[in-house]
């Protein structure tokens, strides 16, 4: 998870921190004192929403510094502004202020990192609950599994469903290889697997499927399974080690047989796309022209 900030982008946030602190630190003098401590609950709860769902982690530390530099900075403006044109009497009161205006940010960037650090695998990959965000019928209105692998599967094949999660495509592909057919459903999370093997058994599909846990390091998949087709879905950037993930999954695809690649916008940079495409090469997959997918970047590779 994890957006990359432009430049640009820090300087769009820092003007929104600084209206909505500037706001805030005008009305500090108009509510009553004990609303402060709410003003600043405010700004560490926007900050927090950022840095959860925007930021990527290792632009987490700056963007807090840089965020408490703008709000010091907004608040020694105003208490100066207010101290000229409404005679506030600088005490005590500015320094807190101050104080919170620069701490606000650090404080919500921690709990972010504890709550991270609370996280399967330290918040390096997809929580099972978050997958109830995206793994629900909603998806299936811009996201037809039908149209984005119904070209590469036909009855009887074996595919493989690489970090299948709770089973979006798995289960729609176990439709699309019939009785014969075979769905190997590959993930390293016991829950996503869990809840995956409860949704196959109410679409009566369990039987096709079959339930792999992996390691983060390896698919440890059995380089002997004959694989037609391999899908990845928003998964590649959650492995750690991608070049041997192209190198395990040409292992186990038949000559001819397709990978699938598709990847959330604003999870991975043009220059993750083509380190992709120089692995797949590595390891005899050539590239294809691939299907377009709402929301995401796909990649189509062939194994020569
Ligand atoms: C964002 S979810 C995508 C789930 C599903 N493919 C979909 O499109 O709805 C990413 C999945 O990849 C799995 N994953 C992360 N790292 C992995 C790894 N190293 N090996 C296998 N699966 C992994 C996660 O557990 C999670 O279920």
């Amino acid at each position: 998870m994890g957006y990359k900030l432009k430049w640009s982008e820090y300087v769009l946030l820092a003007v929104i921190f600084a209206v909505i602190y500037s706001w805030i630190l005008v009305d500090q003098f108009v509510l009553p004192e004990y609303m402060r401590p709410f003003a600043f609950f405010m700004i560490a709860l926007v900050s927090l929403i950022f840095f959860f769902f925007i930021v990527k982690p290792e632009q987490q530390n700056s963007l807090a510094g840089f965020l408490s530099i703008v709000l010091g900075s907004v608040a020694g403006v105003t208490i100066i502004l207010q101290h000229m044109i409404v005679k506030f009497d600088v005490s005590y009161k500015a320094f807190i202020i101050l104080a919170g205006a620069v701490v606000t940010p650090f404080i919500a960037g921690g709990v972010y990192s504890v709550y991270k650090i609370l996280l399967p695998y330290g918040g390096k990959v997809c929580p099972w609950w978050h997958a109830y965000t995206f793994d629900n019928k909603l998806r299936l209105l811009v996201q037809n599994p039908e149209k984005i692998v119904g070209p590469y599967i036909k009855q009887g094949d074996t595919v493989a469903d690489i970090g299948c999660g709770l089973g979006f495509f798995s289960i729609a592909m176990a439709n699309m290889v019939g009785q014969e057919g075979k769905v190997i459903a590959v993930d390293l999370q016991e829950k996503m697997l869990e809840g995956l093997y409860r949704r196959a058994v109410k679409s009566n599909v369990e039987n096709r499927i079959e339930i792999h846990r992996c390691s983060q390091n390896s698919l440890d998949l059995s380089i002997n399974q004959e694989v037609d087709f391999v899908l990845a879905s928003y998964s590649v950037h959650e492995v750690p080690d991608k070049r041997k993930l192209f190198e395990e999954v040409s292992k186990i695809l038949k000559t001819g047989g397709k990978f699938l690649v598709s990847e959330p916008l604003g999870h991975v940079s043009k220059k993750d796309l083509d380190e992709y495409v120089e692995f797949a090469r590595e390891f005899n997959l050539k590239s294809l022209e691939a299907v377009k997918v709402f929301y995401s970047k796909t990649l189509l590779f062939e194994k020569n």
